[in-house]
Formats: C-alpha cells, structure tokens, sequence
C-alpha cells in the first residue's frame, strides 16, 4: 500500500496547487468522528469535510440506503424520466424549512450550485436584478458565487471579472463592529444600514434579494445578535425583497436545529441546504415559498445530476437520523459542554479573544492581546499544526484565517470530544511556548 507520503509526492505531481490541501494525511477509511490515514494513524475530526459529516462518517444508514439505491437504478435524470425520491425529499424539506407557508424545493449538486438556483429563481419571480450579500459571506467558487463572497485572496483574486449588479454591506461581525458600535445599545445598526445602503448604492426597488448566512462559516461563525435578522426581515418586507439564508455550513443539525435560522425565529423566503444535506454525497436544495418557487417558465430550471437518486437516499437516510435517532438533541449538549470548555480555556489563555457561536457551531477567535484585538493569524495556523501533530484535525477561518472552528460530526462519542478539546487545550498552552 501506498504512503502518505508516496501520494504526497503524487499528488504535486498531478493535481494543481490551486487546490489547497490542509494535512499530510491522505484517508484509509474513516468511521463516526475517527478518521485513518494510509499510515494506520487515527486523527478526531473535527472538521468533517468542512461540515459534510454532521451524522458522522459512513453512518451504516447512510451506507445502507446508498448500497440499496445503487442495485436499483443509479441515474435516469429527473428531467427524462422521473422517480418518486425527488417528490419525497422535496416534500420532506417543504415541511421540515421554517414556515407553515407551501413550499417547494429542487435539487442541485452543490452548495454554490444551489446559490446560484437561488439568485436565478429570485430574480424571475422579481423582476428585479440587484442581489446584496455581506462583508465576510462566503457563498461559493462560481461567478456568481465568488462574486458574493468577500474575501479578495484567496477566493476571488485574479478571477474576475465578476458578475454585474451585487452589492455587498458590513455584517452584524459585534466582536468587530464595522460601526465601532457596542450591542445592545446599538440597537442592531448594522441592520438599519440596510436603510442607508438603498440611498447610497442600490434602490430598494431595484433589488430582488438579501442572501446571508444565519452564522458566516468561512468567514469566522460570525453570530449575529438576537435582534437582527427579524430587523433585516422587517426591512426586506417593507420594500418587497426577498430573503435568502444560505444554510449550506450552518444547516442540518449544526448548530443544534435543523435550521440555524430558527435560532431568530426569522422565515425566510428561500433557504439553501447542501453540505451535510446527503451525509457525504454532493446534494444541495433550494426550498421556498410556492409562489416564487414556481414562477420560472418550464425548462428555466434544472440540472443533469442535480437530486441524483443515491444522494436522495442518502439525504432521506440523513434526516430520520437527526430527526428521528436524536442526534439533534445530542448537537444540543455538546454544544453545551463544548461552550463551557471553551469559555474555560478563555479564562486561562489571553490569546482567546472570542467565543462564539451557536450549539456545537462554535468558534475561538484568536487575538495578539484583547485591548488592541490584532488577529493572531500566524498563532492559528500553528495551532492547527500542533492540534494535527497530536492526532487531531481542526480548521481555522475568516477573514484573517485567526478563528478556530468545530465541524465534527455529532455521533462522536463524549471520550473523542473530551480527547479533541483537550488537544486543543494543550496546544494553546504549547502556543505560548
Ligand atoms: C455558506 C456557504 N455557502 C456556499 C458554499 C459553497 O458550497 P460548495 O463548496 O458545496 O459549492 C459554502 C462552502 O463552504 C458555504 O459555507
């Protein structure tokens, strides 16, 4: 068998750096919260793919339902032949996105993929073309996709052009706020902006949609207050705009529901899944309100291998686990646990300027020291070295690559956690030197 670092080596060989690859640790198998390398080392993963794996790797229903998919037909692509699993995902996210509204959903492969259904369906139903996002969003590594993304380097730089009529505003970032304002006495500026945003760069009436994360994932688990997405709500239904909360990091059971926009109470227009949607296979959704939904002409929309029978399964399979086996309410007292482990290690590391998050979505933003909050981008990076030198995998993420995030599946067991915390406890204590 082939080293890890014999396929290193391979690997620089073949495929182009552009590609970014965090561990020298190409996978054996994988299982729950555990992953093995070609070198028989067991790594935690609290990565899982960057939050593909919320009900764990190869969750036997997962496998199961894929296995039992493949003997019967792999593709006959929906827009020829049609099979009955699209009707019964769809109608399940109709049901489980937030609303009692009707709803309707397609499918896609991607999470960019479906960003871009999402922009191309608001726009139709309209008729309007202006699509604001945020500083800090990430929303993908298409055009359109890229377009709404923030971050310059490494997402967009040299790439361009980008795609006409987006705009992009501050985001409700309070460790860092754009305003240089202190919630709650701000009384959610950030969100009233959007006011001044529609006189200085783009007319309200102009403008089909607001896309947002409920909790930016690349760009640092910024968390937004409890008041702010009802406020963009209000803001969105006063002039007719549409909301579109991208889901695809923060959905599926990540932050403890299975919607992280449930935490504001907030129904948005449309919603998108993908990620951790299909336990591992590509499979993303759109799912929104009818009457939008379904004012594209027949033919508008669509996709060879968007809703591909095995990743319907896969999906349908993801569900019943987290709805159903309880892994919702486990999401819930790991995040627990792991708020108060987190806050602990705040208390004893300066370098710990934030925590935040929501549920097991947490996020340690690491600063030179707290008064002046420089990011302590290089501290993160070694830290994510040392977590992997001892057996454990962690990202890092925003816009200074200073925060370290959670992403692990939520089947791992309470001695894995314990053993990933731990590791990261003591890599913080190594950091000082
Ligand atoms: C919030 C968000 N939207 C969209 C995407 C793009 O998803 P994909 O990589 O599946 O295209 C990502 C990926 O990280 C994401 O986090």
């Amino acid at each position: 068998m082939r080293t890890n670092e014999e396929l290193t080596t391979l690997c620089k060989k073949h495929v182009p750096p552009g590609l970014a690859v965090l561990t020298a640790s190409f996978v054996k198998e994988a299982r729950g919260a555990i992953i093995v390398d070609m070198n028989g080392r067991e790594l935690i993963d609290f990565a899982g793919g960057i939050g593909v794996t919320n009900v764990g790797h190869c969750h036997p229903k997962v496998v199961a339902a894929i296995k039992d998919q493949a003997d019967k037909y792999l593709h006959t692509c929906f827009h020829v032949v049609p099979y009955d699993l699209y009707i019964d995902l769809a109608a399940q996210l109709n049901e489980l996105a937030p609303g009692d509204h009707h709803k309707m959903t397609m499918f896609v492969n991607s999470g960019a993929e479906a960003v871009e259904n999402a922009v191309k369906i608001a726009r139709h139903a309209t008729g309007r073309q202006a699509i604001i996002s945020f500083e800090n969003a990430f929303h993908g590594r298409t055009n359109m996709t890229m377009t709404l993304t923030s971050k310059v380097k490494p997402y967009k730089f040299g790439f361009g052009p980008f795609a006409p009529e987006t705009y992009r505003m501050p985001f409700a970032y309070c460790y860092r706020c754009p305003f240089g304002l202190t919630h709650p006495t701000c009384n959610v500026a950030c969100a009233d902006h959007l006011e001044d945003f529609f006189i200085n760069n783009v007319a309200a009436e102009k403008t089909a949609a607001i896309i947002v994360e409920p909790i930016q994932g690349e760009g640092g688990f910024v968390t937004p207050p409890p008041e702010y997405f009802p406020r963009l709500r209000e803001i969105c239904d006063k002039h007719g705009i549409l909301l579109i909360i991208d889901e695809v990091q923060t959905g599926m059971g990540r932050t403890g529901t299975l919607f992280a926009i449930d935490h504001w109470g907030v129904v948005p227009d449309l919603v998108i899944t993908a990620k951790s949607l299909a336990g591992g296979l590509p499979l993303s959704a759109v799912t929104g309100r009818a009457e939008i939904m379904g004012t594209s002409h027949v033919g508008g929309l669509g996709s060879t291998y968007g809703g591909n029978p095995l990743a319907l399964r896969a999906a349908m399979a993801v569900l019943e686990i987290l709805t159903k086996d309880g892994l919702l309410e486990r999401g819930v007292l790991l995040g627990e646990r792991m708020l108060a482990r987190f806050k602990d290690m705040q208390n004893r590391h300066e370098i710990i300027g934030d925590v935040r998050g929501k549920g097991p979505m947490l996020a340690l933003e690491l600063v030179r020291d707290r008064q002046s909050k420089v990011p302590a981008s290089d501290e993160a990076k070694k830290l994510v070295s040392l977590c992997y030198s001892k057996g454990l995998i962690v990202l890092a993420c925003g816009n200074f690559g200073n925060v370290i995030r959670t992403l692990m599946p939520l089947v791992i067991t309470d001695e894995e956690l314990e053993r990933g915390m731990t590791i990261i406890d003591e890599s913080l204590h190594e950091l000082r030197g």
